[in-house]
């Protein structure tokens, strides 16, 4: 085969086209940090074993942390002809410190390099979702206790079924959010391993110590095989998908508070700053923040997929490919921050409409289910209790009225066990009745509060000091 192009016209092209397609520069940047940390650490150790003198390693870490303090200030030129932001550093570091730049590389590949920072940014960006998420679950907490009595219809396929107290769903949130944060944190530890000192993918011949990196850089282990270490990105998709979860978690919020706070519910209003008027219809509030949450979770999904895709085809060991593994990294982060963010701020600054909760309580029957209990407590087998009710809810619902509407004849022509005690159940009497672990018995949901604050306080006090 001859060195010169058969066309050099499509040369160039490719040249141009490969400055746009195979650069990373314009998201990996964020990394910089974790770039320079990396670098810092690999170069004490090479000066701690001898491999680099340590005149050296100070003059090469000096340059690092100069490009930082440039990055910082936003003075740093940034060289998209150059890639990615490790070529971007250590070009940088040439032009300040000459030739001595080039030991930094010793007993290192970009493979091992671009491995040991995008896990250390994928266990602080799942130490951010985990903060966040806490946030979020105290925020849950704040409204529970403050709504302590207040009673809604709990729906089930969206019509009314049982009274339930808000602080009870409200809670119910902060247990999908529980778990959450503990995906996010399996998601860190996932990441918190070494992969430096793997090389390009069969490891180094150098006499480095990979337990001082570790040490240096907070992982908690060194990998186990170098060929694995360089191709794995386990630890972005255990990111993603725990933030698939959270979305899905933060969508189904999202979706409540929009029916919510429609004129049809009316339990909710969103403050202000998070709805937006129409340019033609003056009287609306749209819920732009919930909405924008909910879009937000079909582009994590998406993400999902896209980088199991991408890593399914892969031969050991590293490939470009997972270059968009990065990618996916990143805009998950910038999907599911500020939907955490944002329905934090919506709930914190929205106001509950108990009044219009209670009253779409009692304009409907949702205490059918107590009547049918209630005749089950006289003797009468559930299912015969069950279709007398029906009858006396069809009853009351062709005349228009409420089951608290009805006369005591009315409820004895559909069964002769009815008495006027009947009258005492109430939507309060209803939830006050679920008194067992897990139900929405006033005593019950206070206990479970106060379970929850506990297991909270642990959570971000351990959080603080681990
Ligand atoms: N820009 C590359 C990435 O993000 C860095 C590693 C490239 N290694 C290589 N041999 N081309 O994955």
């Amino acid at each position: 085969m001859s060195a010169e192009a058969k066309d050099p016209a499509a040369a160039a092209r490719g040249a141009e086209l490969a400055s746009d397609f195979t650069v990373s520069l314009r998201y990996d940047r964020r990394m910089y940090r974790e770039d320079i940390a990396g670098s810092i650490a690999h170069v004490r150790m090479l000066a701690k074993q001898g491999i680099v003198a340590e005149v050296d390693a100070d003059t090469i870490a000096e340059g690092l942390h100069r490009i930082e303090t440039e990055i910082e200030a936003g003075e740093f030129t940034w060289r998209p002809d150059l890639e990615d932001i490790h070529m971007n550093v250590e070009a940088r570091l040439y032009e300040l410190v000459g030739d001595v730049a080039g030991r930094l590389h010793t007993a290192r590949s970009r493979n091992d390099q671009v491995a040991t920072d995008t896990r250390l940014y994928a266990r602080k960006v799942a130490a951010g979702a985990t903060r966040s998420v806490r946030a979020l679950q105290g925020v849950f907490l704040d409204l529970a206790g403050a709504h302590s009595d207040a009673v809604l219809p709990g729906y089930t396929h969206l019509q009314r079924g049982q009274p339930v107290l808000l602080a009870h769903h409200m809670l119910a949130y902060f247990e999908m959010l529980e778990r959450d944060a503990g995906r996010f944190q399996a998601a860190g530890r996932s990441a918190n391993v070494l992969p430096l000192g793997s090389g390009a993918l069969a490891g180094v011949p150098y006499p480095i110590d990979r337990e001082f990196v570790a040490r240096e850089l907070g992982f908690t282990a060194v990998s186990r095989n170098s060929m694995d270490a360089v191709s794995d990105r386990d630890f972005v998709l255990d990111f993603v998908s725990a933030s698939a979860v959270c979305m899905m978690h933060l969508s189904r919020l999202a979706e409540e508070l929009i029916l919510w706070s429609s004129d049809e519910f009316g339990f909710v209003r969103l403050a202000d700053s998070y709805t937006t008027g129409s340019s033609i219809m003056p009287q609306k509030r749209n819920p732009d923040f919930a909405e924008l949450v909910r879009g937000k979770t079909g582009r994590v999904y998406g993400h999902l997929t896209a980088a199991l895709t991408a890593t399914k085809g892969l031969p050991l060991a590293y490939n470009m490919d997972l270059q968009e593994v990065k990618e996916v990294l990143f805009d998950t982060e910038d999907a599911l921050l500020p939907s955490l963010a944002a329905a934090t701020g919506m709930l914190e600054s929205a106001r509950f409409n108990t009044g219009r909760m209670l009253q779409a309580a009692e304009d409907s029957y949702v205490l059918a289910t107590d009547i049918a209990d209630y005749l089950v407590a006289k003797g009468v087998p559930f299912r015969e209790a069950y279709m007398a009710v029906a009858e006396l809810t069809e009853k009351a619902a062709a005349a228009g009225m409420r089951l608290s509407d009805l006369s005591l004849e009315d409820y004895r022509a559909t069964s002769a066990h009815f008495e006027a005690d009947v009258f005492g159940i109430t939507v309060q009497s209803s939830a006050a009745a679920r008194d067992v672990s897990g139900g929405t018995a006033p005593a019950r949901v206070e206990k479970a509060l106060e379970e929850a604050r506990a297991r909270l306080k642990e959570a971000t006090e351990a959080a603080g000091t681990g």
